[in-house]
């Protein structure tokens, strides 16, 4: 299994249509975890201080035209936001023949992707923003025509960001979108909000921030590692008549869980309408 995947990374030669914050993170994960050569990637994008910027800090292919980063490979990664989606697809069109073709832009389905393209191979993925430094979450569906060793291929270059978790039905993805790729903004929310509230009670800002972080991380992990359901775990740290149970008493009064249910929902259903 491992030799095979270095055969197909030796061989792997990828375009970025797109460089800006995803198509950099992609590409610095998957340097860093060397899954690809730098020789072996090119990247195109509008803006010349991008591409300025990617040579010069991952010694990459960067070019302006968005046909020579296609022609020069055999994967594909579409990663413009989606008001640019429509002139990219007009570029590449007629040049992904043979080509695996991976789509992170919010909201363009495998349907839209596959008639724009006029073509068939396509990956619907939805990273998120710690994929920037390869905690990401990615959620990622194809279209059937795309044979088992190109999802391996896929995921590949999907596991480079952080954990990925592979979809046979594309309704999952706009679920993703709403939790997953939304939901590094409520955490980071939620950790500003927590910073405050320690400055509130008298905490020096810079020890609320550490406190604030290693709590959340520990916190996690502990979910992670020991499988138990979270409000079991809450549970244990909840005295009776204790502190914590009189500020869960104030979070449950201001609608906190369901509150955080209608942003998820209130984001999926601009999902869907993307
Ligand atoms: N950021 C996230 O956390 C996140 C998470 C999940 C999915 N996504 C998806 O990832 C995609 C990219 O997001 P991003 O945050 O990386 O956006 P971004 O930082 O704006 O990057 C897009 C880059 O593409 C360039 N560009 C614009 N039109 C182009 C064209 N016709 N041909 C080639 N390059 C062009 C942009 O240049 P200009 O800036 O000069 O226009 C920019 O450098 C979006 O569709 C988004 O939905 C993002």
């Amino acid at each position: 299994m491992e030799r095979r995947r270095d055969k197909e990374k030796k061989k792997l030669k990828i375009a970025f249509i797109g460089g800006g914050a995803m198509g950099e993170a992609m590409i610095r994960c998957l340097l860093t975890k060397k899954v690809v050569m730098p020789q072996d990637v090119t990247v195109s994008d509008v803006s010349p201080v991008r591409r300025k910027l990617l040579t010069r800090e991952y010694g990459v292919n960067a070019v302006a035209d968005n046909k020579e980063a296609a022609a020069k490979a055999d994967f594909i990664v579409l990663a413009v936001k989606p008001q640019n989606l429509h002139q990219v697809i007009e570029d590449v069109r007629g040049l992904v023949s043979q080509k695996l073709v991976l789509s992170i832009v919010a909201g363009a389905t495998l349907c839209d992707l596959s008639a724009g393209l006029d073509y068939p191979l396509i990956v619907r993925a939805m990273p998120n923003m710690p994929a920037q430094i390869g905690e990401g979450m990615t959620v990622w569906t194809a279209t059937a025509e795309v044979q088992q060793k190109q999802r391996e291929l896929a995921r590949l270059v999907l596991a480079a960001l952080g954990k990925e978790i592979y979809v046979a039905d594309e309704k999952y993805l706009n679920m993703a979108t709403a939790l997953s790729a939304s939901g590094p903004a409520y955490v980071f929310l939620f950790i500003e909000a927590l910073i405050d509230a320690g400055v509130h009670v008298g905490l020096p800002r810079d020890m609320a921030r550490e406190m604030v972080v290693q709590t959340i991380l520990g916190s996690t992990h502990t979910v992670e590692k020991m499988g138990r359901h979270p409000a079991d775990l809450r549970n244990t740290v909840t005295s009776p008549g204790g502190t914590t149970t009189e500020a869960l008493r104030q979070l449950e009064k201001g609608g906190f869980r369901s509150l955080l249910l209608e942003a998820v929902a209130a984001a999926y259903e601009k999902a869907k309408h993307l």
